[in-house]
């Protein structure tokens, strides 16, 4: 959920740091700090507020030296304030942390290091790292001991990079990422591979259990056991760093518009590797779709998708695996998505499907992922890096890709590959309604309350388009199944309620079309998303008309881009929307 990024080389630490976070800060963006050091001595400066806020009032990139460590912080332990903002440093300044994760047995660390005289700055868990090192580097005056026993006393999930005094920059990773970025003359240790792609495209991943020690000529890797090990160095692709705004005012707007291009690319697979994956797919008895958020609205399609080409599976969200994954075994496949491949609620679920026995495979879109690396096959979807907090193209592109893997091993098609290029015009001209759909926004900015009805296929779109209006404008959305509407929900609606109704001319037309005149008898008003135009509807978005199973890759399209203006028309940052963080890498 935080970023966090060492530095040690030639060049001004400081403003590599900052510009490495400024690149990460989609993963968290409540505080930012930085620490270098100068003569032996740690300079620190940190303070609530974006990066590029920060830096302007603090100058965090004035900060001297070629050796520093950096964080923003997506608060989980202790209020927004600049004392709780990291780096943290331990009672004699002479060691500096930045983390990302959980510390679960913090309070017992931290009473205990009270108890023996260390002095707390904030209200985080982080900071008992800080004082873990300090502690056992007085001890055994060695730093990769004090880096070994620290980490055996951590329980929870985290990532740290700590900085000593000696100039000597370290990293340790337990089920959070952490990467090295290799350069000329310098190192890198980075959350995401975007926070050094600028400088260097070689990377090594740590392992889990993993510390990693830079002193002046010499980088080594050892494990929690104290035990050397060796890690290899990958090449990453430079175009995983390419997060640009381009000509859009956000990167939400960006990836929306980008779904021209990257629905259809989605389903340009390595003929082996989608071999594989199929393979392993209908090997299963069982197959069970896992994911969060809107990764979990596309394993909810996917079930209708995969049932329409009679195969069967079962969807289970991610952060409620561990109460139903009993019926797993060897015998069953387990198919996760997940855009940023590091949300902790699937990678635990993956976990646990592997010591049942089952097999897994995954949907991703960053293949250095952890998600990937714990895969016995994975298919990538390809849309390139979404800075955007909130999904959106990368949903649709799993989609596709769903639809795309159905149509190869199922008995019945949905008809994907035979409608690329209808579909590649659809979402031109979807994406064309963009001005009117900013005009409907102006209109219904102030409601209280969105109502998102739809059946069959339409069903977890709406799940999907309530979920990016919550998250971009907070105005309160729900997403129904038009059918439940009468079993209870109907209470709810009067004249203030907005209804959108996602109503193709389609095997649902007829029974959404009675639900739609029973929210208009209480007064409601109605947004209809229809390639079939209706004097019923009070706001009409006209869709194309496409192949029926095809109709959720393009009637999300409208609901994103209602998400994002109405962010717009109450004053939001749809980029970075208030609580949330892209990788959700905290339980
Ligand atoms: C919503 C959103 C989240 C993510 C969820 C899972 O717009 O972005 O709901 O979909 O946190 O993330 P991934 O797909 O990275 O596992």
């Amino acid at each position: 959920m935080c970023s966090i990024i060492g530095y040690k080389g030639n060049e001004h630490a400081s403003s590599v740091l900052v510009e490495g976070l400024r690149k990460m800060e989609y993963r968290g963006y409540d505080s930012v700090g930085i620490a270098t050091i100068k003569s032996g001595k740690l300079l620190i400066r940190k303070g609530v507020g974006k990066v590029a806020e920060v830096n302007k009032s603090l100058r965090l990139d004035e900060l001297p030296g070629n050796l520093g460590i950096g964080h923003t912080r997506w608060a989980t332990h202790g209020g927004i304030v600049d004392s709780n903002a990291h780096p943290h440093l331990a009672c004699k300044s002479t060691i500096a942390v930045v983390h990302n994760g959980i510390i679960e047995n913090y309070n017992e660390l931290k009473n205990e290091l009270c108890r023996s005289g260390h002095e707390f700055k904030s209200e985080t868990d982080s900071e008992v790292i800080a004082h873990l090192l300090e502690e056992y580097f007085e001890i055994t005056g060695d730093i990769r001991l004090s880096m070994i026993f620290t980490c055996k006393r951590l329980q929870g999930s985290f990532a740290f990079v700590a900085m000593f005094n000696s100039s000597t920059l370290c990293g340790a990773r337990y089920d959070e990422p952490l990467i090295i970025g290799v350069g000329n003359d310098d190192y890198f240790l980075s959350s995401d591979i975007l926070g050094f792609l600028n400088y260097t495209d070689r990377a090594i991943f740590l392992d889990n259990r993993d510390i990693v020690i830079l002193n002046d000529n010499d980088i080594s890797f050892f494990n929690f056991d104290g035990d050397r090990v060796s890690r290899r160095m990958t090449q990453v692709a430079w175009e995983l760093g390419d997060a640009d705004k381009g000509k859009y005012s956000h990167f939400t707007l960006k990836e929306i518009h980008e779904q021209r291009y990257t629905i259809v690319k989605s389903m340009q697979q390595d003929k082996k590797n989608l071999e594989k994956f199929c393979d392993i797919l209908t090997g299963g008895k069982n197959i069970y779709i896992t994911g969060s958020g809107t990764s979990y609205h596309s394993a909810l399609l996917a079930k209708q998708i995969f049932s329409k080409s009679k195969i069967h599976v079962e969807t289970i969200m991610s952060s409620e695996f561990q109460y139903s994954s009993d019926m797993l075994d060897e015998n069953s496949v387990l198919l996760a998505i997940s855009q940023s491949g590091e949300t902790a609620d699937v990678i635990q679920s993956v976990k646990s499907a592997k010591t049942m026995g089952a097999k897994v495979i995954s949907i991703v879109n960053i293949p250095t992922s952890s998600l990937a690396r714990l895969s016995d096959s994975y298919l990538e979807v390809k849309c390139g890096p979404e800075i955007g907090v909130a999904a959106t193209k990368s949903f649709t592109s799993q989609i596709a890709l769903l639809y795309y893997v159905a149509d190869i091993i199922g008995r019945k098609s949905n008809g994907i590959l035979s409608s690329k290029d209808i579909l590649v015009k659809a979402v031109i001209q979807v994406l064309e309604l963009d001005s009117q759909i900013e005009g409907i926004a102006d209109q219904l900015k102030h409601s209280k309350d969105v109502y998102i009805l739809g059946r069959s296929l339409h069903f977890p779109i709406c799940l999907e388009g309530a979920l990016k209006i919550k998250e971009l404008s907070y105005i309160h959305a729900e997403g129904m199944a038009a059918g439940e509407l009468k079993h209870g929900p109907l209470a709810l609606i009067d004249t203030n309620s907005i209804v959108i109704v996602l109503h193709p001319d389609d095997s649902t037309y007829g029974d959404t079309l009675s639900n739609i005149h029973t929210i208009k008898s209480r007064g409601a008003k109605i947004v209809g998303i229809s390639n079939k135009k209706d004097a019923l509807y009070d706001y009409q978005i006209t869709i194309p008309t496409i192949n029926e199973s095809l109709y959720p890759l393009i009637e999300v399209i409208p609901l994103q881009l209602l998400a994002y203006h109405l962010s717009i028309c109450n004053n939001g940052n749809p980029d970075y929307p208030r609580n949330l963080a892209k990788s959700v890498t905290v339980k």
